[in-house]
């Protein structure tokens, strides 16, 4: 395909602000031809930011497939709409790009996957942090033996808690922090391993009155779980709502002869100090008075930039995204993310049966 990719940004709020500004990037592959959100004042005000014209606004996802003619539906929905809106997209013959987590249940997660499969289409799962451009430079590096045979990741992704009324129910969000923030270190040390995980072992708050700090919340607000992988390399991953003062995306990878480490939030070139505070710093920062280091390009750090052309290059050629991002991916960590629950749940160590492992 040589003419622009069409797109149907599902979504207007958060995510969607994401995808759109990666797309703004590169107007000359791709193109907005709709934007859906129920909230039509959030699909103006977006369009207006990135000055996308020649759109057609909706507030009902149904009308939106029915009426757009599209090559893909980028879907930033809440988690629990995901698998539905990407069913129907996929059997209206749309491609999908999907946030994470792909979906909020394995058995809806398989749902795309097949669906995607029956209809010939494909479905690119949106893990940014595969296409940051410091993590990807990090592999590079690992890959030319920079720290000799990677042995240990330790990863992870903290903030005080999610802007969204979606993430505080397990019916909407599908479970709590890990979920929701530590998809992205699962999604990543997975994609590096080609999914060949071993076994596991996980312990979490619990949720509500089990929780560290927020106690109103269903999901859990502490987790962190224990990999091991079939080559041996092992993973320590942590997600939680806990984290005072900004998000943290920490990875530190070690090798026998060296190893690395990757801060994809505090790392920026910039550091000032500021009386009345700057206008943003860092995604959560809760202040912004005193020392901090404003981000610089903090959506091009985080990967959103390249996830964002590589899915709109993937779709020209027709071809399914790199690993990590493709649903399958999406499938696998969804799957992991509920074994690693059902370890905390029933204090047991989990072997993946997929790789005859017992
Ligand atoms: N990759 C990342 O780093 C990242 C960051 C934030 C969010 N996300 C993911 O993106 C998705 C969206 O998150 P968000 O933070 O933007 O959520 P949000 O709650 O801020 O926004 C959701 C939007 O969906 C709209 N909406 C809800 N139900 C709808 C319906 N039935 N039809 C049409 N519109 C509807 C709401 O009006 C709202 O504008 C989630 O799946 C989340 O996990 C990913």
């Amino acid at each position: 395909m040589s003419r622009k990719v069409k797109v149907l940004l599902a979504g207007a709020a958060f995510a969607a602000d994401l995808h759109a500004d990666a797309y703004s990037r590169i107007r000359d592959k791709a193109e907005i031809v709709a934007i859906v959100d129920k909230n039509i004042e959030r699909v103006k005000e977006l369009a207006l930011r990135y000055g996308f014209t020649g759109y057609v606004p909706y507030s009902d996802i149904d009308e939106a497939l029915e009426k757009t003619e599209c090559d893909v539906v980028d879907i930033c929905l809440p988690n629990f709409l995901h698998a539905s809106v990407a069913i129907k997209a996929l059997e209206k013959g749309f491609h999908v790009i999907c946030e994470k987590p792909l979906a909020t249940k394995v058995e809806d997660a398989v749902k795309i996957i097949e669906t995607a499969e029956r209809m010939g289409k494909k479905v690119y799962y949106a893990e940014d942090w595969l296409g940051s451009p410091a993590l990807n430079k990090a592999l590079e590096l690992i890959e030319k033996g920079g720290i000799g045979e990677l042995k240990f990741i330790r990863a992870r992704e903290c903030h005080s808690g999610s802007h969204s009324p979606f993430a505080q129910t397990i019916e909407y969000c599908g479970g709590g922090a890990m979920m929701h923030l530590g998809i992205h270190p699962v999604g990543f040390v997975l994609a590096l391993k080609n999914n060949r995980w071993e076994s596991l072992t996980a312990l979490t708050s619990g949720g509500l009155e089990k929780n560290l700090m927020h106690k109103g919340m269903e999901g859990e607000d502490w987790s962190a779980a224990l990999i091991r992988f079939e080559d041996g390399t092992t993973a320590v991953l942590e997600a939680n709502f806990v984290t005072r003062g900004g998000m943290e995306d920490y990875i530190d990878f070690y090798g026998d002869q060296g190893c690395l480490h990757v801060d994809l939030t505090f790392s920026s070139a910039l550091r000032g100090f500021s009386i009345p505070g700057f206008d943003y710093t860092v995604e959560k920062a809760e202040l912004t008075t005193g020392w901090s280091r404003p981000a610089v390009d903090e959506r091009y750090n985080l990967g959103y930039v390249s996830e964002i052309a590589h899915f709109v290059d993937c779709i020209q050629k027709n071809c399914d995204a790199k690993v990590g991002l493709r649903g399958i991916d999406g499938l696998e960590a969804v799957k992991v993310i509920h074994l690693i629950y059902k370890s905390a749940r029933e204090g047991i160590h989990i072997k993946n049966e997929a790789l005859g492992v017992r």
